[in-house]
């Protein structure tokens, strides 16, 4: 009997101290949790939450606000929601390279002008975004390995964009305005042609032929006009020939009179 007290009594104070550890380490566990598949480090002095190959199919909610990198690279994210980076002030990197991404929100990348050093949207689906999404937007941009319609929106938010220069030759375009261009980097395709401009350029072309034909036109009844005058001039001058013989023959006596 004593010892079965004993025992009960020992399991009871083993059990209030298994108890009350599980109950403080609740307490010390901090107050943010992660996203799932995400996990948290400090790598030079910048907080970073590494999310890679997390079979995300959205930007994480719970992201905490400290972060300085995020990794959401290789995941399945189709679509970036207007402020899907509010709250986080002080992200300096962010990589959303390797997704599904076909749109983002013109209100995708608010919030992030003043701090955002580097942003990476390379190897997704982008085919065409609206410029106003990268407005006031200072980060060096990696937008290569998207199926890019080369056309003149594409020309202008390249030309809002800060591209990573190593990356540029990175941007090819999967389907252009100008069927020609398509397979081509879009840097190559932009130093022959102002995609902006192409309708001019085609309209400048019609003129052009027009005016020629015009020009052809006139030029082939001014000679058609010569030849038949000149046509018209020797049958003169023949019927002249012809003509004079007689007057020659009238005038001769009268300038001889006259000699005389
Ligand atoms: C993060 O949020 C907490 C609580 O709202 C706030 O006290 C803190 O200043 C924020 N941190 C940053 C870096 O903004
Ligand atoms: C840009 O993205 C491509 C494709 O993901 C990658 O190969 C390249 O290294 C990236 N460039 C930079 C400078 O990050």
């Amino acid at each position: 009997m004593p010892f079965l007290d004993w025992y009960l009594r020992r399991s009871l104070a083993t059990w209030l101290l298994l108890h009350s550890l599980v109950l403080m380490s609740f307490c010390f566990q901090p107050a943010t949790t992660l996203p799932k598949g995400c996990h948290s480090s400090e790598e030079d002095g910048y907080k970073t939450l590494r999310c890679s190959n997390a079979q995300i199919t959205e930007v994480p909610k719970d992201i905490p606000n400290d972060t300085n990198r995020l990794y959401l690279d290789f995941n399945q994210i189709t679509y970036l929601p207007s402020d899907a980076f509010r709250n986080l002030p002080v992200l300096m990197e962010l990589d959303l390279s390797h997704n599904s991404l076909g749109h983002l929100d013109i209100n995708a990348l608010r919030g992030l002008s003043d701090h955002l050093l580097s942003l990476d949207l390379s190897s997704n689906k982008l085919v065409s975004v609206n410029k106003e999404v990268f407005a006031n937007l200072k980060a060096r941009t990696n937008l290569s390995g998207n199926p890019w319609m080369c056309d003149c929106d594409l020309q202008e938010l390249i030309r809002m964009v800060e591209l990573d220069p190593t990356s540029s030759n990175g941007i090819v375009c999967a389907s252009s305005v100008l069927e020609e261009h398509a397979g081509k980097p879009f840097l190559q395709v932009v130093k022959d042609i102002d995609l902006c401009n192409t309708y001019k350029r085609t309209t400048d072309v019609a003129m052009l032929v027009t005016m020629f034909g015009w020009f052809a036109m006139v030029i082939s009844y001014l000679v058609y006009y010569v030849r038949q005058n000149q046509e018209d001039a020797r049958r003169h001058l023949e019927y002249l020939k012809s003509l004079p013989s007689k007057q020659r023959h009238n005038e001769e006596p009268s300038t001889l009179s006259t000699v005389v």
